[in-house]
């Protein structure tokens, strides 16, 4: 399957354990892999050289991006040639960011093996590292040439990352009406509901490779994610604080009168099977702070709100104490 986004052009396979192609020359790969799918990984890279990353936000850092970029020089990578990133979101963040510096571009090929990677990181071509405290505030936009899905990754995930890609998967299908929410509540196949879930990620992300318009779309519930998580120091799992983000702009697109009673009850009935996090309980200048540093976003805070299932809208708050008094019901 050849999938083109914005002049780059990514083959996109699905394999069984024994369809598993010669992917590249070297390979990154999450350190925890080697001992959960040993056969599996030895397949995958034969005899090829192999740096593994000991996989943390921390470690998703400048000093690891070095010593990855090393890793090509030392095998004389060369344009033409390809690496591998065989990880997370982590991995292949950061394996996609060397791709992309070095020589101003080598090959890659992505090998996701939990279900946000499949289903978020790997497929959309960001690429990043955390950078003096803060997430993903060094990266680029670099699509793989290559990426390959092999669900049996899925195996050995533990619940809490499942939930991290599934939540994903549940805000993608409010996002557009492609039957992917129909998917999801009729419990069709996980395979079939991650393929849809990747359709969907690369619609929005073909039309915005550099995240200026409808890309934002996706981070729907991700403003809200992201004063959870931190006020947590990142202890709350993301899946839950986004699911959790998702229901605060439901109800925020609501109280402004955007959205439908109806359509709120149905939203919040996608969610209801976590325990979702309360929101922490914040002066209204932390709860500033936390916002406004959030980089990528101006002094305007843009929020995803939602005129209906289906129907996003960006909504500039200019005002953020009117976003306190919602929360904290002032
Ligand atoms: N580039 C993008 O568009 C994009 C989108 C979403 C998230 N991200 C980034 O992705 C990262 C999160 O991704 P993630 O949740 O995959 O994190 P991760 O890479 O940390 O993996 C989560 C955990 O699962 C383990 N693991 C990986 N594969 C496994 C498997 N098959 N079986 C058992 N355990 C396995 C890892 O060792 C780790 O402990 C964040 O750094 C985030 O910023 C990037």
């Amino acid at each position: 399957l050849k999938k083109e986004l914005a002049g780059f052009s990514t083959e996109i396979d699905f394999v069984e354990d024994n369809e598993f192609p010669e992917l590249g020359k070297i390979f990154v790969i999450d350190s925890k892999l080697k001992d959960l799918y040993p056969q599996k990984i030895s397949t995958i890279v034969g005899n090829k050289p192999i740096y593994n990353l000991e996989v943390s936000e921390a470690n998703k850092n400048l000093k690891n991006m070095q010593k990855i970029l090393d890793f090509f020089l030392i095998n004389e990578i060369t344009r033409e040639d390809t690496v591998v990133a065989v990880g997370g979101g982590i991995v292949t963040d950061m394996t996609a960011l060397a791709a992309s510096l070095y020589l101003r571009g080598c090959k890659l090929a992505l090998v996701p093996t939990t279900l946000l990677a499949m289903v978020d990181a790997a497929v959309g071509g960001k690429t990043a590292i955390n950078f003096r405290g803060y997430k993903n505030n060094l990266g680029s936009f670099y699509p793989a040439n290559r990426i390959i899905f092999n669900l049996d990754f899925l195996r050995n995930l533990p619940a809490t990352e499942f939930e991290n890609g599934f939540i994903e998967i549940k805000k993608m299908a409010l996002l557009k009406n492609n039957g992917l929410l129909e998917m999801i509540t009729s419990e069709a196949p996980l395979a079939d509901i991650i393929q849809k879930a990747i359709d969907t990620k690369l619609e929005f992300c073909r039309k915005d490779l550099t995240d200026r318009g409808v890309r934002r779309f996706l981070n729907l519930g991700h403003t809200f994610a992201h004063v959870i998580e931190t006020a947590s120091d990142f202890k709350i799992p993301h899946g839950l604080a986004v699911a959790k983000g998702i229901l605060l702009a439901t109800e925020y697109s609501r109280a402004l009168g955007k959205i439908s009673e109806t359509e709120l009850e149905n939203i919040s009935q996608l969610f209801m099977e976590y325990k979702l996090p309360d929101f922490p309980n914040l002066e209204l200048a932390k709860f500033q702070n936390i916002i406004i540093k959030d980089k990528k976003k101006g002094d305007n805070v843009n929020l995803v709100l939602l005129k209906g299932i289906y129907k996003p809208f960006l909504f500039t708050d200019t005002n953020l104490q009117n976003l306190y008094n919602f929360i904290y019901k002032k």
